[in-house]
């Protein structure tokens, strides 16, 4: 059976740009990049060449760039290091369409006596820049919101968030996991961003993030003093030289966004042509160009991915980290006035610039008829 791949959001398959710069950073660059003899110096300048790329990607400078292993780790060094670095700041605002990595670490510091505002969203799944504006108080230190959502892929308005933050004196963090190199982002638009590779194309295990000159965080893991003591731990070099190898290849296949777009249209189109299915998240170029998710009422989403992948399809429900709870989807239920039926019945599909017409064709009619089946034996039949 082949295996039509359109969960692109949980995870990309590497590309061979990538593997090649991973191959060759072993080969070459396996010193240690902290070590002081000539294998040492060879293996930092490779790694700093890989820091500048990012660097240079986001219209940052070079220091400001800190490698984690990934998005876990990069918004918890944002949101927990910036909170132990100012501790007389005690109130933090967060959408309620974050990632668990985001909200579970402010959960985290709430439990801790911080005050945590969690903005509602619209039915697209925008947050409204209006209360933003109204809950930023003298005492908020810091506001996290995801640039493009990894459930529904809505896509925020950065330059309005970061410009009501700024005039009200608040830091305003980004989770960019999903819109790195997919919607434009630079270093204009936050003044953290988290990023990482493996939903680029790049390796797992590797992340970074963008800190603005001058903003101070506490480390959460200390030891010898890496990364100007912000993120200890010997450097990946290898994995920092495929990280910037898959932005290399995504800088050069730019059209392929417009494809994905058109092919992202196409699916959503074509799918809501079975009955009693609804869109979740905005449309057009507010939609992160790779992501399809609908809700079928009287269905569960987890019986449709099931029967999908008996066709060698694979999608998935909720975001990947969370697909394994039965919970409904936090994101479906604030878009959706807590809607269980919308939240269960949801499924999300995610492409990448290589799958093709055909594949999609074939989904759609796994689909249907998937929906179809479910519906009549569905106790939850209209
Ligand atoms: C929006 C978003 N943030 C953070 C993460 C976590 O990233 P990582 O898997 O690199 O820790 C993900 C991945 O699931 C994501 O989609």
């Amino acid at each position: 059976m082949k295996t039509i791949y359109l969960d692109n959001g949980a995870t990309t398959k590497i590309c061979p740009a990538a593997e090649a710069a991973i191959k060759e950073a072993n080969e070459k660059f396996f010193a240690n990049p902290a070590s002081i003899h000539h294998a040492g110096i060879e293996a930092s300048k490779r790694l700093e060449r890989a820091r500048k790329t990012i660097a240079n990607t986001l219209g940052a400078s070079p220091e400001e760039i800190i490698f984690t292993s990934g998005g876990t780790e990069s918004n918890n060094l944002a949101i927990k290091g910036l909170s132990f670095q100012n501790p007389s700041k005690k109130h933090i605002i967060a959408s309620k369409i974050e990632h668990d990595c985001v909200l579970n670490s402010c959960k985290w510091l709430e439990e801790r006596g911080y005050e945590i505002t969690f903005l509602d969203v619209d039915k697209e799944g925008f947050v409204n820049l209006q209360q933003l504006q109204n809950a930023i108080r003298p005492d908020t230190l810091l506001v996290s919101i995801i640039h493009g959502n990894n459930e529904i892929g809505t896509l925020q308005n950065l330059q309005k968030i970061y410009e009501i933050c700024k005039k009200k004196k608040a830091i305003f963090h980004t989770d960019a996991c999903q819109s790195f190199t997919k919607a434009p982002l630079s270093a204009k638009m936050a003044d953290m961003i988290t990023i990482n590779a493996h939903k680029m194309h790049g390796p797992k295990g590797i992340g970074a993030l963008y800190i603005r000159k001058g903003i101070q965080l506490t480390p959460l893991a200390h030891g010898g003093g890496h990364q100007q003591g912000i993120r200890s731990g010997t450097q990946n070099v290898a994995a920092a030289a495929g990280f910037e190898a898959a932005i290399k290849e995504a800088q050069k296949q730019k059209k392929q966004i417009k494809n994905m777009q058109n092919l992202r249209d196409y699916f959503i189109k074509s799918a809501l042509k079975i009955p009693n299915s609804t869109l979740n998240g905005a449309e057009g170029n507010s939609r992160l160009a790779n992501n399809i998710n609908i809700s079928f009422a009287g269905v569960e989403g987890e019986s449709v991915a099931a029967l999908l992948d008996m066709e060698g399809i694979c999608c998935s429900t909720g975001s990947a980290c969370a697909s394994k709870s039965l919970d409904p989807s936090h994101v479906i239920m604030a878009i959706s006035n807590n809607s269980h039926e919308r939240a269960h019945g949801s499924i999300r599909f995610t492409l990448s610039a290589s799958n093709t017409k055909k594949e999609i064709d074939f989904t759609l009619r796994a689909l249907a008829q998937a929906v179809k089946k479910l519906r009549k034996i569905s106790p939850l039949k209209r």
